[in-house]
């Protein structure tokens, strides 16, 4: 009796010590979602990040992307986030307004990036820096910057200068800047997620939109929208976001090895941006599905004059100290 009660003992804990080496070889699996097409600035970073996290680690991590809103819709994405459904997101810019978070807005102000080395002063510096502690306290850590890059308007009809929106419903993501800025031309905002647009615009539900051409054309909205006009008036860009419980419990060298794969993934998908834009605009002009119209200093400086006036009004919402350090950064005055 003794004896088998020693096998059986002997065969739960060789069970128990099996379970125990699978369990340690099961993998650390990062969810990462995100609402655009794979072949996009954030799409190719995602996809950079996950070959880089799992060579970096010798597959002891797992990143899973799941690209064009196939888990969650832009606001889902960031409930799920916070409850730990998924570990990375990368937002645009413009959606941490509804966080709490509405510093993120000075992002969304009309002409405020001249380029793109203006823009690397804020994300690279100790404004992006500060941007991120304010994502602690909501259980979120940010990680990186990630650029897409600046927007174009379309709608069924020439857009050449600010009067010709009057009147449009426009989609905007869920920014108070972007609503004051369509505001400010007389048009109607309509907060909308990103993948409903193509079908909004379809079916009229909305006149017009704005974004960058990457996103246009990955999401063929320039087949349902006669005219686009190249305004460049605003920028889109993304906080590489982790659930901060998940990334503070994370083994210290799996965590140093994740920070190099996405220090890389940064610089790469930040380095195909422009590219990957300037070739969608191309594609859309070459499409002939919509007449694309580039401004004339004339049309840019009456865009500049109607948009400006929105950097003071929005200034109480975003926080002056925020837009005051923009400001500063970049050399701008009033
Ligand atoms: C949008 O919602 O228009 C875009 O910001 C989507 C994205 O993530 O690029």
């Amino acid at each position: 009796m003794r004896l088998i009660n020693g096998r059986i003992a002997a065969v739960v804990a060789g069970l128990v010590i099996g379970m125990g080496a699978a369990a340690a070889q099961e993998p650390i699996v990062i969810k990462f979602s995100h609402v655009v097409a794979p072949k996009t600035p954030k799409g190719l970073g995602a996809d950079k990040f996950k070959e880089l996290a799992e060579k970096y680690t010798g597959g002891k991590v797992k990143v899973e992307v799941y690209p064009n809103s196939q888990l969650y819709k832009d606001k889902e994405e960031m409930e799920a986030l916070q409850l730990g459904a998924v570990q990375m997101l990368a937002p645009s810019l413009a959606k941490f307004g509804p966080l709490g978070a509405r510093e993120f807005e000075v992002f969304d102000l009309p002409f405020i990036f001249p380029d793109r080395n203006a823009l690397a002063k804020i994300t690279k510096g100790p404004v992006g820096k500060d941007l991120f502690k304010k994502l602690e306290s909501k259980g979120i850590t940010g990680l990186a910057y990630w650029d897409n890059g600046f927007k174009i308007f379309s709608a069924n009809k020439p857009i050449k200068r600010p009067d010709d929106m009057l009147g449009l419903k426009v989609r905007i993501q869920s920014s108070k800047v972007l609503e004051a800025q369509i505001k400010a031309l007389g048009a109607i905002p309509q907060v909308m997620a990103f993948s409903e647009v193509y079908q909004g615009l379809q079916t009229g539900v909305i006149d017009s939109q704005e974004n960058t051409p990457s996103n246009m054309f990955t999401q063929k909205f320039h087949e349902v929208q006669k005219n686009t006009t190249v305004t460049r008036h605003g920028y889109i860009g993304y906080a590489v976001i982790v659930n901060k419980k998940f990334w503070d419990g994370l083994p210290g060298d799996i965590r140093t090895q994740l920070d190099k794969a996405m220090d890389e993934a940064t610089d790469y998908a930040n380095s195909v941006s422009k590219q990957e834009n300037d070739e969608a605009l191309a594609e859309i002009k070459k499409s002939g599905k919509t007449e694309v119209y580039e401004m004339t200093d004339a049309d840019k400086a009456a865009w500049l004059k109607a948009l400006k006036p929105v950097h003071k009004e929005m200034t109480s919402r975003i926080g002056k100290e925020t837009v005051d350090a923009v400001y500063r950064e970049l050399g701008l005055t009033n």
